[in-house]
């Protein structure tokens, strides 16, 4: 009892104190999400703005020059003895500089220099952390960010936690304007190449602000991205591991600890999307690359159910979904779960948007080998052609730009066998492309014994090497199709075709020379595996 009538008195001093003592302004601060240069999501959804005070139930009036104020009541957050207030602001069209002012009887808070455009997310393990100073051309493309003054960058510090953080623990940087010198920081550090390239090309095309919020950590599983929610769709409770503890911090490894630290406190922030580069650290069987095909998806899925809830509604539920397919890894022949990752990625289906993965897009990046990358062959220097292509993929999915249909990577929409010749036809005529053909090798084909089986799946192996996959010759092509001949392969022991594979290797080709492409905008075909019904 006398604890608690301690605490209750040092309560009734501490609201008083800062209620009457004038010094409130240090707990009544935004969200340190928010912050001057910064880019608000522009209309038709309305921006969040949010942050802290330290008494409950006192109005907030957040006003916008031009367009109003909008007042809101303080209220105590999820965290015990801690208050909160959030406002939506009116459907602001793109550009500013605004200054945008927040006053409460604690004190006033302004942001400055703040612009209006899309806000994406960028996220995932180290090919995403991957910094400008270390990609192809880096002095070049560092200089060259003069030139974006409208893009602005934002990187909260890799942290994790064991439970949902309202606001981030630490920040590398917050917001700045893209320069030279806020682009070009440390090695690992400071800014995301593929985030800021990817930013660079909307900007180009979009001509409006764009604000990149770079949230990654190298070496880091999807599970440590998700929420408990979401790998509960996929993986039952005994499934996942003791929370790891390295140097009396949580272990990254730690499932939900990166969600937890570097995702929930931005979810009330509205954003028009986010792009993906993650995988690499999942592809070791020990660590569930069998269920990414259900922990990827899901977590998508959570992050977008999250999102939107979290602002009101304000970012979509379906908000669009861009991420790289692994880039190749060691140089050879190398048969390795590394396909099959790439196949995980795509829900099974080897292209997306499809119906399990809506509203996704996917740049391609198996033919982009960078074997001698001083960081090491798993991380290839040339983030500029991954940008180019994802950029390409969300001109067409998140922008709606169906004139850009043509530019799209080729996937193949039909498989007819020709028996008697031993060839199939593979046909590309769903897309609004023309094929390149770049070698005539790439294609594997699985041969079977009888051709009264029911599922050529048990003879032919999904992720290994085997002597049942064979490779077999692209003998001719078209601008919508190719013709892969089998009669090499399949001969009298397995006379009969059960499956077809393309590019089904960790590094499948030399630099943009797998097999089939965009014959307009160079976008790869992505690889599939597709079993015969016989
Ligand atoms: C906040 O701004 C208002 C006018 O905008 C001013 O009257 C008031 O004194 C300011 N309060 C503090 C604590 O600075
Ligand atoms: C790397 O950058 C140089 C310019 O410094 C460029 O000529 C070259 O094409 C780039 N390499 C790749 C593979 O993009
Ligand atoms: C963790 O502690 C070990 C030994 O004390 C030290 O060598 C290592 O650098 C520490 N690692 C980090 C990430 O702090
Ligand atoms: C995921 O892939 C595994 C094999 O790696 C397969 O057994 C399973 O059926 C697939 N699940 C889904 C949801 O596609
Ligand atoms: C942010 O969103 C979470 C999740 O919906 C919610 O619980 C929390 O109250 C929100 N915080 C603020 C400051 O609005
Ligand atoms: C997408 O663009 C097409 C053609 O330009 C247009 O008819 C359609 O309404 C647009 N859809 C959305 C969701 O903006």
């Amino acid at each position: 009892m006398k604890t608690l009538d301690m605490f209750t008195l040092l309560s009734v001093i501490y609201i008083s104190f800062f209620t009457f003592g004038g010094v409130a302004a240090s707990s009544f601060k935004f969200a340190s999400s928010y912050g001057d240069h910064m880019v608000l999501q522009q209309s038709p959804h309305k921006s969040t703005i949010w942050g802290f005070a330290s008494t409950a139930g006192e109005i907030v009036t957040v006003h916008v020059p031009g367009k109003g104020s909008v007042t809101t009541a303080t209220r105590s957050g999820n965290d015990p003895g801690v208050v909160v207030w959030t406002a939506q602001l009116p459907p602001m069209d793109a550009g500013g500089p605004y200054t945008i002012t927040v006053t409460s009887r604690e004190g006033n808070l302004t942001l400055s220099d703040v612009l209006f455009g899309d806000v994406w997310v960028c996220s995932g393990q180290s090919n995403m952390q991957f910094t400008m100073n270390m990609a192809n051309n880096s002095a070049a493309e560092i200089k060259d960010a003069d030139n974006y003054p409208n893009i602005r960058l934002f990187t909260p510090m890799q942290t994790t936690s064991i439970k949902p953080e309202a606001d981030f623990l630490e920040l590398h940087h917050g917001w700045v304007v893209s320069s030279r010198e806020t682009v070009g920081g440390k090695t690992w550090q400071y800014f995301s190449a593929l985030c800021f390239m990817y930013g660079k090309h909307l900007y180009s095309t979009l001509k409006y602000p764009i604000g990149l919020v770079a949230t990654s950590y190298g070496g880091t599983l999807v599970e440590a991205w998700s929420s408990p929610d979401a790998l509960d769709k996929c993986l039952s409770k005994n499934e996942i591991p003791a929370i790891k503890y390295k140097n009396g911090t949580v272990d990254p490894s730690t499932y939900s600890s990166l969600w937890n630290a570097m995702v929930y406190p931005l979810l009330n922030m509205t954003i028009y999307g986010a792009i993906w580069y993650q995988g690499e650290s999942n592809i070791w069987p020990q660590q569930r690359l069998d269920s990414y095909n259900c922990t990827f998806p899901a977590m998508i899925d959570d992050w977008r159910r999250k999102f939107s809830d979290a602002s009101g509604g304000q970012t979509s539920d379906m908000f669009p979904f861009g991420f790289v397919q692994l880039a190749p890894y060691r140089k050879g022949k190398v048969y390795s779960g590394w396909p099959t990752l790439r196949w995980h990625q795509t829900a099974d289906c080897g292209y997306v948007p499809n119906a399990r993965l809506k509203n996704t897009f996917m740049a391609v990046a198996m033919d982009l080998p960078d074997f001698t990358s001083p960081y090491g062959s798993i991380h290839p220097e040339y983030k500029q052609d991954i940008a180019d292509r994802l950029y390409t993929e969300a001109m067409i999915v998140a922008y709606n730009r169906t004139d850009m249909l043509n530019r799209r990577g080729p996937f193949p929409s039909g498989f007819t066998e020709v028996v008697d010749l031993k060839t199939v036809i593979i046909s590309y005529a769903n897309s609004k492309t023309t094929i390149e053909m770049r070698t005539n090798n790439g294609f594997e084909v699985c041969c079977v014994p009888r051709n009264d089986i029911s599922d050529t799946r048990v003879f032919c192996p999904f992720a290994s090497p085997s002597t049942q996959w064979k490779d077999v010759p692209i003998t001719a092509s078209d601008s919508t199709s190719l013709t892969i001949d089998y009669h090499s392969a399949c001969t009298s022991s397995n006379p009969y075709l059960g499956g077809i594979r393309y590019e089904w290797l960790e590094s499948p080709c030399d630099m943009k020379k797998c097999a089939v492409y965009n014959k307009l905008s160079g976008s790869p075909a992505p690889p599939f595996i597709h079993f015969v019904t016989l």
